[in-house]
């Protein structure tokens, strides 16, 4: 056995451990080659974090996905590459979004470079993510353009806030589901689609792939607040510092309105006050990481990758499909 990837997938099989390194050292010389322009300072700004590395989940889902037809067929390294690039391209957004000052154990693109050029090589990023999509048809555009219109009304709703009246759990694990879990949806449906998969085996990946991208973001979510920056490369505490409400903290508020400790209610005043202050978001990161709400959050992770492994019954039995129901537990055990 073997262990493959940050994600320490443990593979058993000689012929898909090859077919994934093979499709993931094709995706990096893809990207790379994707983030050339003839303006050398266009080149530098978008491999920086291409460069920094990253786990390549997409990537690996992708390849992972095609398992279930060719792997080899000639449209799943371009696919994966497709969905890397538009992740990355959100990435140079959200940091300037959050603002952010380190991605990937480096600077971020708007520390480095300052806000426009973060957004500029964001659009760079996309519009070579769009040139690479046109080779691979109609069909994978239209996927990959609704996908990307739910990503980005996620990341609105999400600054919006929710509605007067609305649920704000219900708000948050929607904005999960267009911000994270569409993009890893389309990486699960592309490498299957791309592989010439069976139809019903596209669906069910997709929605496989839908599920296990909100226990993605969820575990990031609980991250923020309990890893430290050596193991995220990121900044811990920063969906805290710009107010985003997130799964910890909504249960928290919850706990604090049905019970009323003071405790809680202390708490929620130190979240509510001014987070630019660095004892205070301290101290803020420490109690969270010490009250059940973080561990509530843990637990609703794990239900939604439970969720995710239980969509996977109906594929036939083969390592692919053990190395897809190991992601479950990868994803929400992972460190960084
Ligand atoms: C970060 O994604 C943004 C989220 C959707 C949580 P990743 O955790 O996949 O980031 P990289 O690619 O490994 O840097
Ligand atoms: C961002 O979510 C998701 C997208 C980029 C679409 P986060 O803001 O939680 O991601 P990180 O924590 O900065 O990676
Ligand atoms: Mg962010
Ligand atoms: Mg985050």
């Amino acid at each position: 056995m073997t262990v493959v990837g940050p994600f320490g997938l443990s593979v058993r099989d000689q012929a898909l451990e090859a077919d994934v390194q093979a499709g993931l050292a094709a995706v990096e010389a893809g990207l790379l080659d994707a983030t050339k322009s003839d303006v050398p300072f266009i080149t530098e700004a978008a491999q920086h974090l291409v460069l920094a590395g990253g786990k390549r989940f997409r990537p690996l889902l992708v390849m992972l996905a095609a398992q279930f037809g060719d792997p080899y067929a000639p449209g799943v390294v371009p696919s994966a590459v497709v969905v890397e690039l538009t992740h990355l391209a959100t990435l140079y957004h959200d940091d300037v979004m959050d603002e952010a000052d380190v991605r990937r154990g480096v600077d971020s693109a708007n520390t480095r470079w300052g806000n426009s050029i973060a957004v500029l090589t964001g659009d760079f990023l996309f519009a070579r993510a769009s040139h690479t999509l046109a080779d691979l048809g109609p069909e994978a555009v239209r996927i990959q353009s609704e996908a990307f219109e739910r990503l980005v009304t996620g990341q609105i709703l999400e600054t919006a806030g929710p509605t007067d009246g609305r649920d704000p759990v219900e708000h948050y694990l929607d904005v999960l589901g267009g911000k994270t879990g569409s993009l890893v949806a389309v990486s699960c449906r592309f490498g299957a689609m791309m592989s010439g998969a069976d139809e019903s085996v596209v669906d069910i990946l997709t929605q496989y792939g839908e599920r296990l991208g909100v226990a993605f973001q969820l575990a990031d979510d609980v991250l923020d607040i309990a890893s430290d920056s050596h193991e995220s490369g990121k900044t811990p505490g920063t969906d805290l510092r710009e107010g985003i409400p997130t799964l910890p903290v909504l249960h928290l508020r919850a706990a604090a309105a049905a019970h009323g400790r003071p405790e809680d209610l202390e708490l929620v005043a130190l979240i509510d006050g001014d987070l630019g202050d660095d004892e205070r978001h301290a101290e803020a990161l420490r109690r969270l990481r010490a009250h059940p709400a973080l561990e509530q959050a843990r637990r609703d992770t794990v239900r939604y990758a439970e969720e995710a492994r239980a969509m996977l019954a109906p594929l036939p039995e083969g390592y692919a499909k053990a190395a897809l129901a190991e992601m479950c537990d990868a994803v929400v055990h992972r460190a960084g």
